[in-house]
């Protein structure tokens, strides 16, 4: 038994950003930029959430797969900056879609979340009775994660959704092989922080004191109705900033990335050189062009939408995956790898047959 992708969509909000548009927010140029990472534009979602991103990329792959949202017996969605903290944003996308059928949930595996959550619903598919379609999405709105006054990363990342319709199938057809890895983040090189970042009442020693006004002057102010939180386009206050430390990254992702693609070709019985196309997760044309330099593949076989989106963490993979299939890149029968790695650190990777 494996499972196969039916059909694949994907979403970018409206804003387009250029670099030239970033250097009037940060010290820096297109020719900076784009020298070191292949970067043109990204996409800021201004107006748009993770779950109007999520819905739109799941929406434009039911629709290539023809299927009903009614269909689909579960959702895994990817992502580290969702809406809410709970419900998880599968379960807002779920609602979203209409897909009153879907167990859904959610999976941080960071910019690596996209094979981690292929590699979750494929299994599900083969193990549960009664899953036989999947939506796998990965939403993410980067643009509420960085530092928009850190030049070293704000440039680097962009905000989009993109997602697939993964089928059991009786044969052993799509998904042949997957590899996942984990190594700890022992010099802290990549996070991102989401803490409470309210007025917290509570120090090591008990609860902290306020005087008489400032508790009057609180319920005077009052918390926010559920309707003015939503209409916030904050993720979880002002507290998440990433940090990156980008040349131990770049180390990881040129060392890591050839060893999970290859490892994954073994496990398939199959040679690298057979894949046709390899989506890899989009954080620099640099790193792409090492990993496939390392693995003897022409640069050519490495699908890219990083000119136009950024890096849009486990999103990026999905994404990258709709434009080569409809810019006709991908044929039935053949062998597509597709590869991630991220903060934890995560790295992992798919082969499977189109
Ligand atoms: N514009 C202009 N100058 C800049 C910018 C900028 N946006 N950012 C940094 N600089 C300057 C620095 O201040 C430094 O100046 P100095 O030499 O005067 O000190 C100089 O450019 C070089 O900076 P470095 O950080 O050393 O540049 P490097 O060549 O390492 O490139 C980069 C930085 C592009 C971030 C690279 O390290 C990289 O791609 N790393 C991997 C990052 C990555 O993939 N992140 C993904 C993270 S999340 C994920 O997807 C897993």
């Amino acid at each position: 038994m494996g499972s196969r992708i039916l059909g694949c969509g994907s979403a970018l909000p409206a804003l387009r950003v250029t670099n030239d548009d970033l250097s009037r927010v940060v010290d820096t140029s297109d020719e900076w930029i784009a020298k070191r990472t292949g970067i043109r534009a990204r996409h800021i979602a201004v107006e748009e959430t993770a779950t109007d991103l999520g819905v739109s990329a799941c929406q434009k792959a039911l629709e290539d797969a023809g299927v009903d949202a009614g269909q689909i017996d579960l959702i895994v969605c990817t992502t580290g900056t969702p809406d809410a903290l709970f419900p998880s944003q599968a379960a807002l996308i779920r609602a979203g879609l209409g897909a009153v059928n879907a167990v859904c949930f959610d999976l941080n595996a960071a910019c690596a979340g996209c094979v981690y959550a292929l590699t979750t619903a494929h299994s599900l598919l083969q193990t549960m009775p009664g899953m036989r379609r999947a939506l796998v999405v990965g939403s993410e709105r980067m643009s509420r994660a960085v530092d928009w006054t850190d030049r070293a990363t704000c440039v680097l990342f962009g905000d989009g959704a993109g997602a697939v319709v993964l089928e059991r199938c009786d044969d052993d057809q799509g998904v042949l092989a997957s590899v996942l890895k984990n190594e700890d983040d022992v010099d802290d090189v990549l996070r991102a922080n989401s803490l409470y970042a309210g007025d917290f009442p509570f120090t090591a020693e008990g609860v902290a004191e306020r005087t008489a006004e400032q508790i009057a002057a609180q319920s005077e102010a009052g918390g926010q109705t559920m309707e003015e939180a939503l209409a916030s386009t904050t993720c979880v206050g002002d507290a998440p900033l990433l940090l990156m430390k980008g040349r131990e990254v770049f180390k990881f992702a040129t060392r890591v990335m050839p060893e999970v693609l290859q490892e994954a070709c073994d496990q398939a019985g199959v040679a690298v050189e057979d894949l046709a196309v390899v989506i890899p997760h989009q954080a620099n044309e640099r790193i792409i062009s090492y990993a496939a330099k390392k693995l003897g593949l022409p640069l050519e076989r490495f699908h890219m939408v990083i000119q136009e989106t950024g890096n849009t963490s486990s999103a990026s993979v999905f994404m990258a995956l709709d434009d080569a299939r409809r810019a006709g890149r991908i044929q039935p029968g053949q062998l597509i790898g597709m590869t991630g790695f991220g903060a934890g650190l995560t790295a992992g990777a798919v082969v499977l047959r189109a």
